[in-house]
C-alpha cells in the first residue's frame, strides 16, 4: 500500500491502542530480581539445574536498596519514554505484593519494588509497564519433569512428577489480577513466554485476557500469551485471537524488513535487545554494545516502523551497572539533539540509502547519514525539485543544496555539502549519525 512521501503508513485500527507507544518508539527494559546475587543471568536456576532449596541462599542474600529515582533519571537522560520491569521472572520470586505467596520481596524484605518504581518513573511522565512470567518455577503445580526448560526437567526423584495445571491456572491469574488491580493504570503489559508444551491452552490465555482487559483496557499488550521472540504467533495472521497482543517482539534482533500481517499492513513489533549478552546481572558478561551501535539499531527500528525496548540488568544492590550508565548516557547525548527524528517517526517511503536510513514524521524526512560520502552526499531517493529546504536538525543550521561539477551529470537529483566547497570532503558534523531534516515542497 504506497502511502504519501513522509507521512506514516496506516494501520488496522485493532492497534490503535499502542499509538503513544509507537509513538514513544524508546523504552527500558529492567530485568532484575534475586538472580543478580548468583550473577550469572536470570535463567541461572535453568541453566544450572538449580532447585528451589538451591536458590534460597540467593532469596536470603538478596537485600538491596535501589534509589528507583536514579534508575528513572537515567532512563529520562537517555531518552526513554517507557519503562517494563520485571514484576516476576522464571523463578518465580515476586517484587511485587501478592497474597497467594509468600515468595515476595514484600515477605522478605517488606518492600514493594514494584510500586516503588512505578512511583518513580510516574513521577517523571515516563509511561510504565511490568513484565510477568508466565513460567513459574517455585509452583509445585507446574510442569517439572520433561518441561522443555524446567530447572528439574531431567531431575530422576521427579520423573513421574503430576503437575496440577488447573491450580496453576488458577494461581496465575490470581497474580495478574494483582498486578492488574493494585498499581494504578499500567501502560504496557509484557507477558513472557509460550513454547512447546506451555501455550495459551494451558495458561488459560483466553480466561486471562479477558481478566487483564476488564482490569487494563488500555495497556499495550505483547504477543507472548501464544508467542515467543521467534514465534509472533496469531497477530501477524487474518485470525487473530483475542490474546495475540498489540505488537510481536522479536528478541535479539531487528527484523530484516518491518513486519507485516497477512494482508500486508504493518503490524506494530519492538526489538527486545541487551546491552550485553544477558538480560539479568551477569558480572562475567563485559561484551557490551556501543552507544553508536545502539543509536544506529534505534534508528533501524525505527526506519522500519519498530520499536526499541534496551535492557538493562541491575546488580544485587539494585545499581545499574556502570558501563550500562555510561552507555546509556551516550544515547541520550545524541537522543537530546536528534530526538525528532526518532520519536513520533516511522517509515519513509524511501528505498534504503547507501549512507544510513531515512524516517519521517510530523511531514518531515530525516536522513540518518551514518557513512561519510566522498564530495557532496547526494540525498538519494528524492528528486532536487521535491525538496523545499534542509537542516541540520541537531542545530537548525541550513544545509543548502549544492551544485557541483563532479555530479554535474545527475542536475534532477539532491545534493547537499558539509562545507564551502560542494566538490569538496568534509567530515560529518556528527561521525554516529548527522540526521538532516528535510523539508518537501
Ligand atoms: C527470553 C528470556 C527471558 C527474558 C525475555 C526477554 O524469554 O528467556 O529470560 O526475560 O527473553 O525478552
Amino acid at each position: 500500500m504506497a502511502h504519501q512521501l513522509g507521512e506514516p503508513e496506516p494501520l488496522d485500527p485493532r492497534f490503535d491502542r499502542s499509538a503513544w507507544w509507537r509513538w514513544d518508539r524508546f523504552g527500558m527494559f529492567i530485568h532484575w530480581g534475586a538472580y543478580a546475587v548468583p550473577a550469572r543471568g536470570e535463567w541461572v536456576r535453568s541453566y544450572e539445574r538449580l532447585s528451589v532449596a538451591d536458590y534460597q541462599p540467593a532469596i536470603d542474600a538478596f537485600n538491596p536498596n535501589p534509589d528507583f529515582e536514579a534508575w528513572a533519571d537515567t532512563a529520562q537522560a537517555a531518552g526513554m519514554r517507557y519503562a517494563v520491569l520485571t514484576a516476576k521472572h522464571h523463578d518465580g520470586f515476586a517484587l511485587f505484593d501478592t497474597r497467594l505467596s509468600d515468595y515476595s520481596t514484600v515477605h522478605t524484605l517488606g518492600r514493594d519494588f514494584v510500586a516503588e518504581f512505578l512511583a518513580a518513573f510516574r513521577a517523571r511522565g515516563i509511561k510504565v509497564g511490568l513484565y510477568f512470567s508466565l513460567l513459574d518455577w517455585a509452583r509445585p503445580d507446574f510442569p517439572h519433569f520433561g518441561d522443555l526448560h524446567h530447572p528439574m526437567r531431567e531431575a530422576e526423584e521427579y520423573r513421574g512428577y503430576t503437575p496440577d495445571l488447573d491450580s496453576y491456572r488458577a494461581f496465575l491469574h490470581g497474580q495478574v489480577r494483582e498486578i492488574c488491580s493494585n498499581y494504578g493504570d499500567l501502560d504496557v503489559l509484557w507477558f513472557d513466554f509460550s513454547y512447546p508444551g506451555m501455550g495459551p491452552e494451558q495458561w488459560g490465555a483466553a480466561d486471562l485476557i479477558r481478566i487483564v482487559r476488564e482490569l487494563q483496557p488500555n495497556a499495550v499488550l505483547d504477543n507472548r500469551l501464544e508467542g515467543s521472540g521467534p514465534e509472533p504467533g496469531s497477530i501477524l495472521t487474518d485470525t487473530p485471537t483475542p490474546f495475540c497482543g498489540d505488537f510481536t517482539s522479536p528478541e535479539q534482533v531487528i527484523p530484516a524488513e518491518g513486519i507485516r500481517g497477512a494482508d500486508g499492513t504493518p503490524v506494530p513489533w519492538e526489538s527486545c535487545l541487551t546491552l550485553n549478552n544477558h538480560w539479568g546481572y551477569c558480572r562475567h558478561d563485559a561484551d557490551w554494545k556501543t552507544a553508536p551501535v545502539l543509536i544506529h539499531k534505534l534508528v533501524e527500528c525505527v526506519a522500519k516502523g519498530g520499536n526499541m525496548l534496551l535492557n538493562v540488568g541491575p546488580d544485587a544492590h539494585g545499581t545499574f551497572p556502570a558501563q550500562c550508565r555510561r552507555i546509556l548516557a551516550g544515547i541520550g547525548e545524541w537522543m537530546d539533539a536528534n530526538s525528532a527524528s526518532v520519536r513520533g517517526c516511522g517509515p519513509a517511503g524511501l528505498p534504503k540509502p547507501d549512507w544510513g536510513w531515512w524516517t519521517a514524521g510530523g511531514g518531515k524526512l530525516y536522513a540518518h547519514v551514518m557513512e561519510d560520502p566522498v564530495g557532496p552526499l547526494q540525498l538519494q531517493g528524492l528528486r532536487r525539485d521535491r525538496i523545499a529546504e534542509v537542516h541540520l536538525l541537531s542545530d537548525g543550521s541550513q544545509v543548502p543544496l549544492v551544485d557541483a561539477w563532479s555530479v554535474a551529470d545527475h542536475p534532477d537529483q539532491a545534493f547537499v555539502a558539509f562545507g564551502p566547497q560542494p566538490e569538496w570532503t568534509y567530515p560529518l558534523p556528527d561521525p554516529v549519525d548527522t540526521v538532516l531534516e528535510v523539508t518537501l515542497r
